[in-house]
């Protein structure tokens, strides 16, 4: 019972990452308010949790959407005590690209900033005025070991969630400032195998090779799962975390630990 009676929003909780915070943070006793752009896939998962729960539509990339959900929370529960800004997208399945920095493809590059940095600015807006009357709140942002170093082939990808990286700062020292009982850091995983994968392993054979090819070059030899970064979420989201603000939490099998350059006992 961890976040025991905390009133929590997670976005793109339909599958991947956001359904495992969604799940664990329910499991610890939180009411949590589930919300994706795919309705049926988030009410699926949304029925089949335990304890209390909920379910919105919210495209994170439109104001209005969460204008709406913002009037909605502080109708029906009064506050918000956790936002777990999670639903992002590598704009490979939702966009054209290409996504290098030389042929970028603008609408591309736009589409990605729009739900990865503009969804994160837009949710950390609505919950800064739904937390101002909890007793202790915190935000968690999900940016990405791409939000960090450089990504070639996915130019837009790496700045949103760098985007992500820094504005999760800003909003932690706003508040602090401010004196609102609101925290915000951010989490960066790395190669946690969920369906954001699909369009980058393939399927079948091709799939499983795929998986070890990555998997041989993580430090700890395989791929995360979403229950990784969900405990993450949770301690960050939790009072357990009470003096933790602005700080970047890597969860990626120690892939940002080192470097390809470091040299090799003969
Ligand atoms: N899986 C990884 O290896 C990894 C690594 C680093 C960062 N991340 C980040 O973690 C987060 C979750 O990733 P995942 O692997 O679970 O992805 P996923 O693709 O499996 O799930 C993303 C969810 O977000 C929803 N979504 C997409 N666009 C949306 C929008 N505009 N508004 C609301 N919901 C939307 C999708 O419907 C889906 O349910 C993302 O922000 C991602 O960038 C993932």
């Amino acid at each position: 019972m961890r976040v025991a009676n905390k009133i929590a929003l997670v976005t793109g909780a339909a599958r991947g990452i956001g359904e495992a915070i969604a799940a664990l943070l329910c499991e610890e006793g939180a009411i949590v308010i589930l919300s994706d752009i795919d309705d049926a896939l988030g009410l699926k998962v949304t029925n089949g949790l335990s304890g209390e729960h909920d379910y919105i539509h919210l495209d994170v990339s439109s104001e209005s959407d969460w204008q709406y959900v913002e009037r909605y929370i502080e109708q029906k529960y009064g506050r918000l005590d956790i936002l777990i800004n999670n639903a992002g997208i590598t704009g490979f399945l939702e966009t054209s690209g290409p996504h290098d920095p030389e042929h970028l493809d603008y609408e591309s590059w736009k589409k990605v900033h729009q739900v990865n940095a503009d969804g994160i600015a837009l949710g950390c807006k609505s919950a800064i005025k739904l937390m101002k009357s909890s007793k202790a709140a915190s935000i968690v942002n999900l940016s990405s070991r791409s939000g960090i170093v450089g990504i070639p082939g996915a130019a837009a990808y790496a700045s949103s969630k760098a985007s992500i990286r820094n504005h999760s700062k800003t909003v932690a020292l706003y508040c602090a400032e401010q004196g609102y009982p609101i925290r915000c850091n951010s989490i960066h995983p790395g190669a946690i195998l969920t369906p954001l994968w699909d369009a980058m392993l393939g399927e079948g054979e091709e799939k499983v090779q795929a998986i070890k090819d990555i998997a041989a070059d993580i430090p700890l030899g395989t791929m995360g799962e979403a229950i990784d970064v969900a405990y993450a979420a949770l301690y960050l989201a939790s009072d357990e975390a009470k003096y933790v603000t602005g700080i970047e939490l890597t969860i990626d099998g120690g892939i940002l630990a080192g470097s390809a350059a470091s040299p090799n006992r003969k």
